[in-house]
C-alpha cells in the first residue's frame, strides 16, 4: 500500500463512508474504503506480549492467538522501577507487531491500584501515579520507536471489575487530577501515545466515552493529546454524544447501527460536519501511520525474546524477606514443593492472555542449571512434591504428607505458593487477600519439620502471609512471564541479584486498605471517599503497620547513601531544584538499587499526604563502585491541585526532600524553602472569619481599627481570668468567628453599614 494524503481522502469521502470509518469492521480491524484504496489496519492486545487473533476473535482471551512471547505482566514490570528496561520491552514488542503486521498494541494499562481486590491489578502498574506514568511512558516510547502505535488504557478511573461497564466512579476533581489522571497525563505529555482507550465506566455519572470534560477539555485542550481515542470493547453508549465528546473510533462495532446514527445526526443537523471530519481524520491518520512506518520482511527471534523475558523477570522479582538463607548454594540439598514449581502461574486471565510459544518451570530450570554447571556430569534434579492441587482448595492429605516427608529429608525447602487463575482475573474482583487455605496449611506443616523453608510467590497482587515470621525468606516473582522458571532459579541461586521494589503496599489485612469502606460500591456507584489517600499515602498518614511498604525490596548486597546536595535552599516555585547524592555498593556482589526520592510538603491547612514519590533511579553497581545520581524537581513535584484556581499550586513553605531505599527507609534528607509565585483568590465577605482576614489580607489595619472598638480586642491581651488556657480559647473563638458575628456580642456603636464598608475596603486592597 502506498501512502495517502489524509486531507485529499477526507475531501472525497461521503458522509456514509466517514461514519463507517468511525467504527471497526470486526473485532480487530478498521474498515476499508475500497473505492479510494484505503486499506484497514489491525489492532491487538497486549500489553505484556502480542495476542494476535486470526480466527475466533474475542476480547476476553478465550480464543486462540498466534504463538508469541509472554513477558512479565504489569504489576511485575513496575517493580523493576526501570525506565530503560520498559523501553527495551517496548522495542521488542514493537518488532513483534511489525512482524505480525499489527498497527497498534492495546496497552499499557495504567489505572491506579485503588484496592488490592481489583481483579485486573496484575495488568496495572502501581498505586503511585508518578511511578506508573514514568514507566508506561518508557514502554510507549519503546513500542512507538518501532513505528507501531499504542493504546493507553483505560481512560479513566477503571479501578475495579465489578460492574465495570456501568458503574459510576464518583471522585472529586482534586483526587482525579492528583491520583487517577496523573499517570495518563505523564504518558500523554512524555510519550505522545498514538491512541487512548476509553474506559467502560462512568465518571461522576457520565460515561468516559461521552465525557467532554475528560476527552476534549482535559486530554486534548489541556494536555495537548493529538491522537485518536477509541472505546473499550463494547463501551459505547450513545454514539453521537460520544463523537461530540471526542470519542473517535468505536470498538469493535455495532454492525453499522451506530454509523447510521451518525449519518442521521449530520442530516438532521444535530451533529456538525467538522466534528465528524475530525474523528474521521484521526482514524485515517492511524491507518496512514501504520503504512508509512511499516517495515517489510521483518521477523523476530522468539528465542531471543524469550531470553529478554527471562532477563526482565529477573529485574522485577522482589525479595521481600531474607534471613540469611538466600542465595542458595548448589551444594545444598534442596527440595521444591508446590504445583507452581512445575506449572508456574506466569500471566493473568482475560484479554491480555498470551499464547506462549514455550514456558519454563523451576524444577526443569534447576536441572538444566545443574547439568550446565557440572558440565554434563550426572546431577539429580531437585526432589519435588506437588503439595496441593491448583484446581481445588481442598487439602490432599497424601500430597501434604509427601511434601512434609520430603522437606524433612533436605537442608532447605522451597515452597512455590500463590494465587491460582480462579483467584484473580479480568472480569471479576477478588473477595479476599488470602492464598488458598491448602497452601497456607502446607506451609505451616512444612515449617514444623523444616526451619529452613522459603517461599516463592506467584501472584498478580498482594496476599496475606500468616506464616511470614516463621519462614526464612520470601521471593515474590509476581506473574513473571513465560521464562519465570529460569529467572526464579537465577534469583534463588544468586546468578541474578534481586533488585525489584514493591510498586504497591502489601497491607497486613484487607480491612486496612483505605478503599475498604467503599469497594466495590453499590450497584450504581462507587464513591472514592478516601480521596487522595491511596496506598502508602494513606498508611503513612495513619501511621499504620503494613506487611511490606511501598518501595520495599532486598538485595544480596548492601548500599550506602551519601553526600546529598541541593542546588538551592531557597527558591521560587518556578525554579528547578537539582538534587544530587552518591550511592555505593558496599557488599561483595554486583547489584542494582532503586534510589527513591519523596517530597514532604510543609504542614499547613491543605490536606496532603506525609510524602509523595517524585523521583526514582535504578543504578547498577559493582562491589565498591560508587555513582552520583541526579534528580530534577520542578513545580509539579511540590504542587497540589487547588480547586479555587483550577490549577496546580505550590504553597510557600519548607519542603523536605527525602531520599531512601523504600518509603519507610529514608536515609538522606534536606530542606528547601519555596516561595510561591501563585496567588489564591481571597474575597472577604461577611462570613469570612476574623482569623482569615489577618491571615490572608496583606494590610488588615482597617479591620484592626474596627476590632479595637469592641470587646473582641480582649484576646490580644494576656488575660487568663476565665481560667488557664482562656487566652488561647478566646483567640481560637475569635479566629473562627465570621465577621458579621461582631454585632452579636454587644453594642459597640458599630453598624452593619460600617462592617460592609470595611469589607469593601479590604477587598479593594
Ligand atoms: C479490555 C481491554 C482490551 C479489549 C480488547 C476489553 O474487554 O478491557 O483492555 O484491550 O477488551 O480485547
Amino acid at each position: 500500500m502506498n501512502s495517502f494524503n489524509v486531507k485529499e481522502v477526507l475531501d472525497q469521502l461521503t458522509i456514509e463512508e466517514k461514519a463507517s470509518l468511525c467504527s471497526a469492521a470486526d473485532f480487530w480491524h478498521t474498515k476499508t474504503i475500497e473505492r479510494l484504496n484505503i486499506p484497514n489496519v489491525m489492532v491487538s492486545d497486549g500489553p505484556h506480549g502480542l495476542r494476535k487473533q486470526e480466527d475466533d476473535p474475542d476480547h476476553l482471551g478465550f480464543g486462540d492467538s498466534v504463538a508469541a512471547v509472554c513477558f512479565p505482566s504489569a504489576s511485575a514490570l513496575a517493580c523493576s522501577f526501570d525506565r530503560d528496561l520498559l523501553k527495551e520491552l517496548g522495542n521488542a514488542l514493537g518488532d513483534e507487531c511489525q512482524a505480525e503486521e499489527v498497527s497498534t498494541l492495546l496497552g499499557p494499562g495504567i489505572n491506579m491500584k485503588r484496592s488490592p481486590l481489583c481483579g485486573r491489578n496484575f495488568e496495572y502498574y502501581s498505586e503511585d501515579p508518578y511511578l506508573a506514568g514514568e514507566l508506561a511512558a518508557s514502554y510507549v516510547n519503546g513500542v512507538q520507536e518501532k513505528g507501531i502505535g499504542t493504546s493507553l488504557k483505560h481512560f479513566a478511573a477503571n479501578n475495579q471489575e465489578y460492574r465495570r461497564m456501568s458503574i459510576s466512579a464518583n471522585i472529586d476533581e482534586r483526587t482525579l487530577r492528583e491520583i487517577y489522571l496523573t499517570a495518563f497525563e505523564i504518558v500523554v505529555k512524555e510519550a505522545k501515545p498514538t491512541t487512548l482507550m476509553c474506559s467502560y465506566n462512568r465518571i461522576n455519572g457520565t460515561y468516559s466515552c461521552e465525557n467532554d470534560w475528560l476527552l476534549n477539555k482535559v486530554l486534548r485542550d489541556e494536555w495537548g493529546f493529538e491522537g485518536l481515542v477509541m472505546s473499550d470493547w463494547g463501551a459505547m453508549n450513545e454514539r453521537v454524544s460520544a463523537l461530540k465528546a471526542g470519542l473517535d473510533l468505536e470498538m469493535p462495532s455495532s454492525s453499522g447501527i451506530n454509523d447510521k446514527e451518525i449519518v442521521k445526526a449530520i442530516n438532521n443537523k444535530t451533529l456538525d460536519m467538522e466534528t465528524l471530519d475530525t474523528a474521521t481524520k484521526r482514524v485515517l491518520n492511524l491507518i496512514k501511520h501504520f503504512y508509512d512506518n511499516k517495515k517489510e520482511g521483518i521477523s523476530y527471534d522468539k528465542e531471543a525474546h524469550h531470553n529478554l523475558a527471562r532477563k526482565i523477570a529477573g529485574e522485577c522479582a522482589v525479595l521481600l524477606k531474607n534471613d540469611n538463607i538466600l542465595p542458595l548454594q548448589q551444594e545444598q540439598k534442596v527440595c521444591f514443593i508446590g504445583q507452581f514449581a512445575k506449572e508456574p502461574r506466569y500471566q493473568g486471565g482475560g484479554s491480555s492472555h498470551i499464547h506462549s510459544f514455550k514456558v519454563t518451570n523451576a524444577v526443569d530450570s534447576f536441572a538444566s542449571m545443574s547439568t550446565t554447571s557440572l558440565k554434563g556430569e550426572e546431577q539429580p534434579s531437585a526432589p519435588f512434591a506437588k503439595g496441593y492441587h491448583l484446581s481445588t482448595d481442598k487439602i490432599d492429605e497424601a500430597l501434604l504428607q509427601e511434601a512434609v516427608e520430603l522437606a524433612k529429608s533436605v537442608e532447605v525447602a522451597v515452597i512455590f505458593a500463590g494465587l491460582p487463575d480462579s483467584f484473580e482475573s479480568e472480569g471479576y474482583d477478588r473477595t479476599h487477600l488470602n492464598l488458598p487455605n491448602c497452601q497456607n496449611i502446607l506451609i505451616q506443616e512444612v515449617l514444623k519439620v523444616q526451619p529452613n523453608t522459603l517461599i516463592v510467590l506467584h501472584n498478580g497482587s498482594p496476599v496475606t502471609m500468616p506464616w511470614i515470621n516463621d519462614v526464612k525468606a520470601v521471593l515474590d516473582v509476581y506473574l513473571g512471564g513465560q521464562a519465570v522458571g529460569e529467572s526464579t532459579i537465577d534469583l534463588l541461586y544468586g546468578k541474578v541479584n534481586p533488585s525489584g521494589k514493591l510498586a504497591e503496599t502489601f497491607p497486613v489485612k484487607l480491612e486496612d486498605n483505605p478503599s475498604y469502606l467503599n469497594f466495590p460500591g453499590t450497584e450504581k456507584e462507587v464513591v472514592y471517599s478516601e480521596g487522595i489517600y491511596i496506598g502508602y499515602r494513606y498508611y503513612e498518614k495513619k501511621a499504620m503497620n503494613v506487611l511490606f511498604p511501598f518501595g520495599h525490596g532486598l538485595s544480596y548486597t548492601t548500599f550506602q547513601y551519601d553526600d546529598m546536595k541541593l542546588s538551592n535552599t531557597i527558591m521560587k516555585d518556578t525554579d528547578t531544584l537539582s538534587v544530587s547524592l552518591k550511592i555505593k555498593n558496599t557488599g561483595s556482589v554486583f547489584g542494582k538499587e532503586t534510589v527513591q526520592l519523596y517530597v514532604k510538603s510543609p504542614s499547613g491547612t491543605q490536606v496532603r499526604p506525609i510524602k509523595e514519590l517524585k523521583g526514582f533511579e535504578k543504578v547498577s553497581l559493582q562491589p565498591n563502585e560508587e555513582k552520583e545520581i541526579l534528580f530534577k524537581l520542578d513545580k509539579r513535584s511540590f504542587a497540589y491541585y487547588e480547586m479555587s484556581i483550577n490549577n496546580w499550586y505550590v504553597p510557600t513553605g519548607d519542603y523536605e526532600i527525602l531520599v531512601g531505599s523504600s518509603s519507610n527507609n529514608i536515609l538522606l534528607s534536606q530542606t528547601v524553602h519555596i516561595d510561591s509565585t501563585g496567588h489564591l483568590p481571597f474575597v472577604v465577605t461577611d462570613t469570612t472569619t476574623c482569623g482569615d482576614v489577618y491571615k490572608y489580607v496583606k494590610d488588615p489595619s482597617i479591620f484592626d481599627n474596627l476590632i479595637k472598638k469592641c470587646i473582641l480586642s480582649v484576646p490580644l491581651s494576656e488575660d487568663n481570668s476565665l481560667g488557664e488556657g482562656s487566652t488561647e480559647m478566646i483567640k481560637q473563638m475569635f479566629d473562627g468567628m465570621p465577621i458579621h458575628s461582631i454585632l452579636s456580642f454587644g453594642d459597640f456603636g458599630i453598624t452593619l453599614e460600617d462592617i460592609r464598608n470595611v469589607i469593601n475596603q479590604l477587598n479593594a486592597k
